[in-house]
């Protein structure tokens, strides 16, 4: 018998033990009595850090949607598959059946080969939070076509780099999108992306709010009209095990953003087997994430792991503030949802407003409520529990990354006892180690290093798509045999993790892993803009909170600073989008370097934390002198 479901605390010790003792064997078990495969794997798993080469049910072939879709059909056809809840709350939620969801995903599978879409071609998916995202997410997988989704919020020329470094042949957009009380021109966006990406052979459109919208001819498609024509029977693609799933970016903390490379089985598994057991999903739940499937959350836990397990997920086209900020306890009451999982930023901006928007609505069906993103802090996570879950529903602050594909560290509700800030213990088959300045892993508890993974899991990133070399640099090089995470961490004196954050130069905004460098060269963009340095600082609702130190080309004569901030902030809004956006801008002479000439963030960072009481030696500086006159001038 598997361990699929854990249900209490030994079971949880028990099964951990056997995953790490003998991991193979393990995940054999849960691969076999949980899936649909065509054909059974050679080798569970294969790996070497070094390389870094990782491979999980090699020889095995499958399609993922089989197992999130048609296998459910002859037990669960008429349960709902996705519940949308549209932007405005006087748009009816729709309903989409596994039978439905069979069938549309078929149909735009069809669509999608009738534009020469073929195995093994990536499409970029630039849509917002409409049924269509998550339908052509599982469409392309049906075909074996590698979907690139980038999250509506980015801009043009962000869209354009993602769409090229993976030579997406295929475009899928809508006419544009709501947020709140605002629409958003997808198209537009798209078109000017567009000039810049030769190799886009067709964009699809869904038509979501009904805009006068331009359409190149030869090019540009309305989806609806091909989707009504298309056959409902799409065979699925059968796939291998290794196959790429899908390329999801995320910043890093140099150079272009990483195309993080997903396979199809080890992910598929992994991300099921963790849905199941985080969320303690049971048949008749009603489960809700709110992040947008544009992030990894919205891919592993809104669409491919509550579909593997039949489960009803709720896709939220909305905004947290509109009509007003007590829209998610609405929906809550509404759909009756069971397992809410959300960002500590979205918490504590919805904490500001005070409970009476929470108390209004019945929150009674709530059973689990999640965190993801960044570090929950202590304030957050009170108010979470005591409001939201009135003391009675375990809060999981979840950690993981784009690059993990599932979660990796998290209590599992009812079964880990939780504590306040921490993600507590590691998921079933996960090898945490923390690691000190000289690279040797600190044994026992408390301990404070790096947080590094000493094993493979199956949902791990393989590859960096067109750049391997970048992979085992950034992840497998820090630390022998180990994938390093960036974040560092502490283990307490019963083991439980608590996640202190980055350790590299990547900022957590409003839980958007945001890289400096790309923000710093659309800032050095700026035709006055000689030079620049960005470094965090807390925020209240953010958590961390931009500030950039620009050093201009001359003294910015004749030329009014407030003018200069907000054209530094919408050059950064064209090159990566808003919410990369600068809170604060310190115009200075020069910025600390050492010797080698490497900007000394660590002192920049302290002086916009206003903590300048300890710097620590300055003296060693190529330019002590500018440390006084950046903390004269700190805003
Ligand atoms: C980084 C990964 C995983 C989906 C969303 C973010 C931070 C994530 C937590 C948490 C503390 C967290 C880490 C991590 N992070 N969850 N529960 N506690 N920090 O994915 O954009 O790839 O960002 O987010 O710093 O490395 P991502």
């Amino acid at each position: 018998m598997s361990n699929y479901h854990i249900k209490h605390l030994e079971e949880y010790y028990q099964v951990y033990r056997k995953s790490i003792r003998n991991p193979e064997v393990f995940w054999e078990e849960i691969a076999e009595e949980h899936f649909m495969w065509r054909k059974k794997w050679n080798n569970v798993l294969s790996w070497d850090f070094s390389k870094p080469d990782v491979k999980w049910f090699e020889g095995a072939q499958l399609n993922i949607t089989e197992n999130c879709i048609d296998r459910h059909l002859s037990t669960r056809g008429n349960k709902t598959a996705i519940l949308f809840e549209p932007n405005n709350p006087n748009e009816a939620a729709q309903h989409i059946t596994y039978n439905q969801l069979h069938e549309r995903v078929n149909q735009f599978a069809n669509v999608l080969k009738s534009k020469a879409v073929k195995r093994g071609d990536r499409v970029c998916i630039y849509l917002p939070m409409i049924p269509e995202l998550a339908i052509a997410v599982l469409a392309c997988a049906r075909i074996g076509a590698i979907h690139s989704v980038v999250f509506a919020g980015f801009s043009a020329t962000a869209l354009a780099t993602r769409i090229n470094d993976s030579d997406c042949k295929l475009v899928l957009t809508s006419d544009g999108s709501y947020r709140g009380a605002k629409t958003i021109d997808l198209k537009g966006i798209v078109d000017e992306a567009l000039e810049h990406c030769p190799g886009v052979q067709a964009v699809l459109v869904a038509k979501r709010i009904d805009s006068q919208i331009s359409m190149k001819t030869g090019r540009d498609y309305w989806l609806e009209p091909l989707l009504n024509k298309a056959s409902k029977v799409c065979e699925a693609e059968v796939m291998n095990a290794e196959d790429p799933l899908f390329i999801l970016y995320t910043s890093g903390s140099t150079g272009q953003p990483k195309g993080m490379v997903h396979s199809t089985a080890g992910y598929m598994v992994y991300a099921a087997y963790t849905f199941k057991n985080v969320f303690q999903y049971r048949e008749n739940d009603v489960y809700w994430c709110t992040a947008d499937i544009g992030w990894i959350t919205g891919h592993s836990y809104i669409v491919y792991g509550p579909l593997a397990n039949g489960a009803t997920t709720v896709m939220f086209e909305g905004v947290p503030s509109y009509p007003d900020f007590g829209r998610f306890w609405e929906v809550v009451e509404k759909h009756k949802i069971t397992q809410f999982y959300t960002a500590p930023t979205a918490i504590r901006a919805l904490a500001k407003q005070g409970v009476d928007l929470v108390e209004k609505y019945d929150l009674s069906s709530l059973k689990v409520l999640g965190s993801v993103g960044e570090p929950i802090n202590e304030e957050a996570w009170h108010w979470y529990n005591d409001n939201v879950g009135k003391k009675k529903s375990p809060i999981i602050d979840t950690w993981w990354q784009t690059e993990t594909g599932g979660i990796m560290i998290t209590p599992i509700p009812y079964v880990t006892p939780t504590k306040p800030t921490y993600a507590t213990l590691p998921f079933i088959g996960i090898q945490p180690a923390l690691m000190d300045d000289n690279a040797n892993e600190l044994k026992g508890n408390q301990v404070e290093g790096r947080l590094c993974i000493k094993y493979p899991w199956p949902a791990m990133a393989r590859t960096i798509w067109g750049n391997h070399e970048r992979y085992k640099n950034t992840y497998f090089s820090a630390y022998k045999n180990m994938y390093f995470t960036g974040d560092g961490a502490l283990r307490d004196e019963v083991g439980y993790y608590r996640i202190t954050g980055r350790v590299d130069d990547v900022i957590i905004v409003s839980g958007h892993n945001l890289g400096t460098a790309p923000i710093e060269d659309a800032v050095n963009e700026h035709p006055a803009v000689a030079e620049s340095a960005i470094v965090g600082f807390p925020h209240d609702i953010k958590g961390n909170a931009l500030y950039g130190y620009v050093i201009l080309k001359d003294t910015g004569e004749g030329r009014r600073h407030d003018n200069l901030r907000k054209e530094i902030n919408q050059i950064i809004t064209e090159h990566i989008g808003p919410i990369a956006k600068l809170d604060k801008i310190q115009f200075t002479g020069g910025l600390p370097k050492t010797r080698s000439g490497k900007i000394m963030r660590r002192i920049l960072r302290k002086i916009a934390c206003k903590d300048t009481s300890n710097l620590g030696d300055t003296s060693t500086l190529l330019n002590p002198e500018v440390v006084q006159d950046i903390i004269n001038n700190v805003l």
